[in-house]
């Protein structure tokens, strides 16, 4: 059997998300013998991890058995056995490496969101197109298995006409005094690439789109609920972004959606992100690793007094949806698409253009919470 090396650049290789899911979806491949391609050869990951920081990248490299590292991107980009640049760097430096990749004549894959702003973002899919590499962005949340089955019930019409979607997510962020953030600290600041909408709203236009139809227009109004909050090395800091942002969006098909986005709410549900989706015919309601469906004549009769206890609870009356393994990695999946894109020039459908939608979705939410009102959102193209 045939196979084929690959070398990855992988920028950021230091950082949470990196060392939680992308790393180990890529070690997860190489140690399986590599990915299996059509013609039955396999094309193994070859990565060269950077950062900033030598010793934790040492340490990355003992631990993910990728021996080869550096701090000097130009030069791991300037090396012609590295055919792929892969960003999982802080949101606020996308932009500029992936363009640096492009001119190195990588193709590029990146983390959301791929730009800070849709100009940036476009301008990205421009320069792949104009210099012939492939590209494209993680967009994993509908590879999870509970939304996968929520997408599902899409596919089969099982809603009919949507009429609502809800979308809560959320989860209390330590302020870094008494407890450690959760979160790293450059997401609280603007120059960072900082931000809940511009972080959160990526995900949300490709999930709705998706889900319930494609957005039309915005609403959105956000807050800065905690202004001050201490860094990973114990300084404080100002908040200058939002963490917490209430929005609407319009669908086509006349349907609405709600999403509320907070890091300063307590969660109390199954998920930190739950979705619902209510249609003519059904509703569903998911979360990353479970889906529950009721249809219309499944819904709860008898009197709907809210002062009178209900004869039986709400939760009640859901059928389970079945649902792939809970322990996929759904970053692993985009990595095998792309990978397959590059190689064998199978299809891909999650462009650096889709990704610039996402950052439109994020310009358009800040720009109708800053002046109060809805804002249209119009069709882009590269
Ligand atoms: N798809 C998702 O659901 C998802 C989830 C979490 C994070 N993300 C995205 O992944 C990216 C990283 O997020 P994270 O939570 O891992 O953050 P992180 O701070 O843990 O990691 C960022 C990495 O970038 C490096 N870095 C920062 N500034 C740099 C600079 N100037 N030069 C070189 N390297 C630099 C840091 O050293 C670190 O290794 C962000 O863009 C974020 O939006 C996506």
């Amino acid at each position: 059997m045939t196979t084929h090396r690959i070398g990855i650049v992988f920028n950021g290789a230091t950082g949470e998300l990196a060392g939680r899911q992308h790393l180990p979806a890529l070690m997860a491949m190489r140690d399986e013998g590599g990915l299996p391609l059509a013609d039955g050869s396999r094309l193994m990951p070859d990565v060269v991890l950077v950062g900033r920081d030598s010793a934790k990248l040492e340490a990355t490299a003992a631990r993910t058995r990728f021996l080869r590292w550096t701090t000097d991107l130009d030069t791991a980009l300037a090396s012609p056995s590295e055919t792929v640049f892969f960003d999982a760097a802080s949101s606020g430096l996308r932009a500029s490496v992936i363009l640096r990749a492009i001119a190195a004549g990588k193709h590029v894959y990146c983390e959301k969101p791929i730009a800070g702003s849709v100009a940036d973002a476009l301008q990205l899919q421009v320069a792949a197109n104009a210099a012939g590499v492939k590209s494209g962005t993680v967009q994993d949340k509908l590879f999870l298995p509970g939304f996968e089955a929520l997408l599902g019930l899409r596919r089969t019409d099982f809603f009919g006409r949507v009429l609502e979607l809800r979308l809560e997510m959320g989860r209390w962020i330590f302020d870094g005094v008494d407890l450690p953030g959760q979160r790293p600290s450059w997401n609280y600041r603007k120059r960072d690439g900082g931000g809940l909408i511009l972080d959160m709203f990526p995900h949300w236009r490709y999930m709705i789109d998706a889900l319930a139809g494609p957005i039309k227009a915005v609403s959105a109004v956000c807050r800065t609920q905690i202004p001050r909050r201490r860094d990973e090395h114990g300084a404080d800091y100002e908040v200058d972004v939002e963490d917490s942002v209430f929005a609407q969006f319009e669908l086509e098909g006349g349907g609405i959606a709600s999403v509320n986005s907070s890091w300063c709410t307590r969660p109390r549900r199954e998920f930190a992100i739950q979705v619902q989706i209510d249609g003519a015919l059904g509703s569903a309601v998911a979360g990353p690793f479970a889906c529950w469906k009721q249809t219309a004549a499944e819904a709860p009769g008898g009197s709907i007094s809210a002062a009178l206890p209900q004869p039986a609870s709400f939760f009640d009356g859901w059928t389970a949806v079945p649902v792939g393994p809970a322990a996929v990695n759904s970053y692993r999946a985009g990595w095998e698409l792309f990978l397959r894109h590059v190689a064998e020039d199978a299809p891909f459908s999650y462009s650096l253009l889709q990704g610039a939608k996402g950052v439109q979705l994020a310009e358009l939410a800040y720009q109708s919470s800053r002046e109060r009102r809805w804002v249209d959102i119009p069709v882009i193209t590269a």
